[in-house]
């Protein structure tokens, strides 16, 4: 069976990497997405332990249309009562790049009165639409004439972990803190610095990662392949299970700092929520007072960017995380993401490695500065 793991621009490797682990076959690399194919057992197991991934579609049909009614016809000609029942409630989203469609509103539509009609004039009855929390869900692709439908076995999005609640706040998506710990080729020997850690997303993931805790361990929504026909919760159950029996919390070196105490206190109640007070060490410090307890580690942080967070002068700012890593990081590679290239300049090091990934609809840049040994005195390393 082919599938499609869909994740952000940028993290496309990472999740070609972590799906190569699970095992799957004849993986290719695409936009945002990776495709592979794989069993059902396959399946489950991406959707319960990829980190990178936001969702897993299962194409399951592909025509050409050009038109409305060329729409409506191929839907119609499709039997739907393979995948669900009328009791069983569902939903469709659509993704356009097309000259014949304009509106995926509208594909949406037209696509749910073609299965619904279907329905009805075979049972009498027809299913119902949710779009809040359906069983079942239909992923509709068109590429100019080209539609693949496909049912997306995920629901909500896996970057909906389920560890914390951060209420109102917006912190970094889950699944991009992720790939970039996951970029950053951390090792869970080493220490991962967070000294801006606001919420504490990075400090988190690290700890799945390190701790090699399932990325859906604490999800509360169910997968929507636990609606589908074919479910097998034996088989889902003996997954988790190998899964959850891979998990070591023994130790693991987190700092994360911050200059605000709201963030503070509340990563520090995640951490207790959660039992994690000997994985991640918390606490209210400015980034130029916050000494490395060891010679060398991962520094990943994602300072403000002028935007969201307005901070008075933004290139004073970032001149000064320039120079506090100099001066006490040497031995460490920081690695900074951004919206503002103007005020990342200011860092005053050259970046070994440029990532472009996207914090929602940001272009940032995912910079790697090393700090080896005396790297401050160094001209060299100097802009
Ligand atoms: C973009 S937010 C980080 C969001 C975080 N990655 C998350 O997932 O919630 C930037 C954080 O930097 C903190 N900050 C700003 N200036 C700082 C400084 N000088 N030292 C330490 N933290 C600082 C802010 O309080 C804020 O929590």
């Amino acid at each position: 069976m082919k599938f499609i793991a869909k994740t952000f621009h940028g993290l496309e490797t990472i999740l070609a990497q972590e799906i190569t682990n699970l095992g799957a076959n004849n993986i290719q690399i695409l936009k945002r997405a990776v495709s592979f194919e794989g069993d059902q057992r396959l399946m489950y197991a991406a959707n319960y332990l990829l980190r990178t991934a936001t969702r897993i579609l299962k194409p399951i049909y592909s025509f050409t249309a050009r038109s409305e009614r060329q729409l409506y016809h191929k839907i119609s000609s499709y039997n739907w009562s393979m995948h669900f029942d009328n009791d069983k409630t569902f939903a469709i989203h659509s993704v356009l790049n097309s000259p014949y469609f304009n509106h995926s509103q509208y594909v949406s539509f037209k696509t749910k009165d073609a299965i619904v009609d279907q329905f009805r004039k075979k049972t009498g009855r027809r299913p119902s639409v949710d779009t809040q929390n359906p069983d079942i869900v239909f992923n509709v692709h068109v590429y100019n004439d080209e539609f693949t439908i496909s049912l997306d076995s995920t629901g909500d999005s896996l970057h909906k972990r389920g560890y914390r609640d951060v209420g109102h706040l917006a912190p970094l998506n889950e699944v991009l803190a992720a790939g970039m710990i996951l970029l950053s080729g951390w090792d869970k020997e080493q220490t991962l610095l967070d000294p801006m850690c606001g919420t504490g997303t990075i400090l988190f993931e690290a700890a799945m990662i390190g701790t090699q805790t399932p990325s859906g361990f604490y999800k509360k929504e169910k997968y929507t392949f636990t609606n589908w026909k074919d479910y097998d919760d034996d088989l889902f159950q003996e997954i988790k299970k190998n899964a959850d029996q891979k998990i070591d919390t023994t130790s693991l070196n987190l700092v994360g700092g911050d200059i605000a105490p709201a963030a503070v206190n509340m990563v520090l109640n995640s951490i207790d929520a959660l039992g994690f007070e000997h994985l991640i060490q918390v606490s209210r410090i400015p980034f130029k007072r916050n000494l490395p307890t060891t010679d060398n580690g991962i520094l990943i942080a994602n300072p403000p960017y002028g935007e969201r967070l307005k901070i008075k002068n933004i290139s004073t700012f970032y001149k000064e995380i320039g120079d506090t890593l100099k001066q006490n990081f040497s031995g460490w590679d920081a690695w900074i993401l951004s919206s503002n290239l103007e005020a990342l300049k200011n860092v005053g090091l050259r970046p070994s490695k440029k990532i472009t990934l996207f914090n929602a609809a940001l272009e940032c840049k995912f910079q790697k500065f090393s700090m080896y040994q005396g790297s401050k005195k160094t001209k060299k390393e100097s802009l």
